[in-house]
Formats: structure tokens, sequence, C-alpha cells
């Protein structure tokens, strides 16, 4: 059995939304447990990470970066750090915008750095974006075109469900990978 913490922070629920998506695919792979937590529930015990095999972090993009609570969570997982508890952990990051650009890149980026300065392993999001296989545009999985890890976009105001169902797609995909890769450097399969 492998243990996933989809670990995230939503002001307005479309990072949330996503999150359990990324959950559903994540969860659909044998011997897999996947548990959603909100990263403002992990400061006050960021020691529950340990308990977990990898992490899927999650945060809207505010100013082309991180959350504030996003980055809170991660400056309580100093700790960890010292004493290298989540060290050869997988890890992966996802992140929602208003914008189909919006600089999401740069938050991936500043997940990216602070998985790596634990140590833990990055895993990116390997899938072609199915408009270039005639697919439409907003029924295509990865149409936004982001390998480094997984970026959808919703309006601000739109509800927090307001995704294209290329967007969903990509969650349930990307969570699979994660756990399926997982599982695979694991020597399980
Ligand atoms: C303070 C703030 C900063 C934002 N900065 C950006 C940005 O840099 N790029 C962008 O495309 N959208 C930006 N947005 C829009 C959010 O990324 C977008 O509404 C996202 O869906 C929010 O996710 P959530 O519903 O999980 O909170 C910003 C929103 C807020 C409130």
């Amino acid at each position: 059995m492998k243990r996933i913490a989809v670990v995230y922070h939503s002001a307005h629920g479309h990072t949330e939304h996503m999150a359990f998506s990324i959950r559903e695919g994540a969860q659909g792979v044998p011997d897999t447990e996947v548990h959603v937590l909100m990263a403002e529930d992990l400061v006050a015990r960021p020691e529950a990470l340990a308990d977990y095999d990898g992490y899927l972090f999650g945060s809207p993009t505010f100013f082309g970066g991180v959350s504030g609570s996003f980055k809170s969570f991660m400056d309580a997982t100093g700790g960890l750090w010292r004493t290298q508890r989540l060290k050869g952990k997988l890890a992966a990051g996802f992140t929602v915008s208003s914008l189909p650009a919006g600089d999401k890149q740069s938050t991936l980026m500043s997940m990216f750095v602070f998985c790596m300065q634990h140590g833990m392993l990055w895993v990116g999001n390997p899938i072609l974006p199915e408009q270039h296989a005639g697919v439409p545009y907003d029924e295509a999985a990865n149409r936004l075109g982001s390998w480094s890890g997984l970026m959808a976009q919703a309006g601000h105001s739109a509800p927090a469900d307001a995704f294209t169902d290329g967007d969903i797609k990509t969650a349930r995909m990307f969570g699979r990978n994660f756990s399926e890769t997982l599982h695979r450097v694991s020597g399980a399969n």
C-alpha cells in the first residue's frame, strides 16, 4: 500500500476542485491510499507529512507565485528539512490561475525548488497536448502545454468547478501518472 497526500491551499475553491480531481486519478491505481489535506491545517503539524510516500502540492497562482497560505505551509516544514525526513519521497505540483499563462510557471518553480531543498524527487506531467491529435482545445488533455507540473485555468469569479473538460481530464491523468510512478519506482509493480 502506498500513501499519497494531496496538499493544497485554495482561496476561492478552484484549486480545491482540482485537488479532488487529481485524487480521483491517483486513487484509481490499486493499493493506493490518497488523503486530501489543507495546507493551512499542516502549518501546526507539518510532521504529519512524514507518514506519506508521495505528495501532490497545489496552490493558486497569486501575483505569479504560490499564495501566502501555501508559503506559510512551506515555511512550517523547516524542522523536516533539518532532519531530512522527506528525502527521497516523490513530489509533484499543480496550480490554477485565471489567465491562460498568468505566470503559473513561477508557481510551479517555487514548489519545485521547495521539493529539491527537501531532497524529494520531482515528477512532471508527461501528457502530450491532445489538441495536436485533433481533440477540440477545451476537451484536450494538457491543452495549456505544461510538463513541469499541472496547470489549469478558471475565471476568477467563475464557480469553483468551472473548468474545461480538458483540464479535469488532465487532473485525473496527472494524479494517475503520479500514483503509477510511485508504485514503479518503489519496485511494487
Ligand atoms: C491576490 C490574487 C493574485 C492573483 N494573481 C494572479 C496571477 O498572477 N495570474 C493569474 O492568471 N491569475 C491570478 N489571480 C487569479 C487566481 O489565480 C484565480 O482566481 C484562481 O482560480 C484562484 O484559485 P482558488 O479559487 O483556488 O483560490 C490572482 C488572484 C488573486 C486573489
